[in-house]
């Protein structure tokens, strides 16, 4: 039975509509396409959390299943305002993700900025990179996340290294050596500025390659031109599968080099 943590998870908070009030407050919210992005989005998630996610949610000493709201009281710094709520990604869409990265990721680090209760570092962890470092500023979620790692069983991991770490992502240094740096919609706004400018910067002042994997951020355009990050063709089969499947946005980036950020 996975264990139980005190964080306040999305149930709480649902309001009592049913689901066609649902359906026409998006729709005058938000018109038709926008709806129907959000419905297939809806619906891609729920299959699958039923299909794939939830076999290995046994197998979790903390399951990363939950949706959860992020409060100021929970995370080390000051950014909570700028941070989206934890959600895990879909382990398949994780996967064909990394599928795609054109790299020989024996000799890269692998970064997961808001690593929430730690889904993605396991899923990492079972891939030969060289580190795996997860970057989380909630306590109680570092501390799922550890827990998960820890039980792991060993012969499922092949990557060398794997650390969950309790740290304000802000703040945290790039890696040497050729990284893949993962977001799954962590943060907005200042945090996620200072970031990308940190990342940019990095290359800059190196000659190894990183690759930042984005998966459901808003505005993926204008962070591609602002930071001059350059769209990679994705290769066939996942490039499909991630076509019919992903239930949000995504890309995989090379950072190109340019002149430092002051
Ligand atoms: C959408 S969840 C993604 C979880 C995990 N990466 C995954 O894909 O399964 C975003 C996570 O980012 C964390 N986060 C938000 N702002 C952060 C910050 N400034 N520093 C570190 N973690 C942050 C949240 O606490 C949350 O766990």
């Amino acid at each position: 039975m996975p264990g139980q943590t005190n964080v306040k998870t999305r149930a709480n908070h649902r309001s009592s509509a049913g689901p066609l009030d649902e359906f026409f407050r998006l729709l005058r919210a938000n018109g038709l396409l926008s709806t129907i992005r959000r419905i297939r989005s809806f619906l891609l998630l729920k299959l699958h959390k039923n299909l794939v996610d939830r076999r290995h949610e046994g197998r979790e000493s903390v399951a990363t299943s939950a949706v959860i709201e992020i409060e100021p009281d929970m995370v080390v710094g000051a950014n909570a305002a700028h941070a989206v709520h934890y959600s895990p990604t879909p382990r398949k869409v994780f996967k064909w993700l990394m599928e795609c990265v054109p790299l020989d990721i024996r000799q890269c680090t692998f970064v997961d900025y808001g690593s929430g209760r730690g889904r993605v570092l396991m899923a990492a962890a079972r891939l030969p990179f060289r580190q795996v470092i997860g970057v989380e500023f909630s306590r109680e979620l570092h501390d799922d996340a550890r827990k998960n790692l820890a039980t792991m069983p060993r012969a499922l991991k092949r990557a060398q290294g794997v650390r969950s770490i309790n740290a304000d992502a802000a703040t945290f240094e790039i890696p040497q050596g050729p990284c893949v740096l993962y977001f799954y919609n962590p943060f907005t706004g200042n945090v996620l500025d200072a970031v990308l400018k940190r990342i940019s910067n990095a290359r800059a002042e190196r000659e190894t390659e990183l690759y930042c994997v984005f998966f459901n951020m808003e505005n993926l355009a204008g962070i591609e031109m602002r930071y001059r990050f350059e769209r990679c063709k994705l290769p066939f089969w996942p490039g499909l599968k991630l076509k019919l499947f992903a239930p949000y946005t995504y890309a995989v980036c090379l950072v190109l080099r340019q002149d430092r950020y002051q």
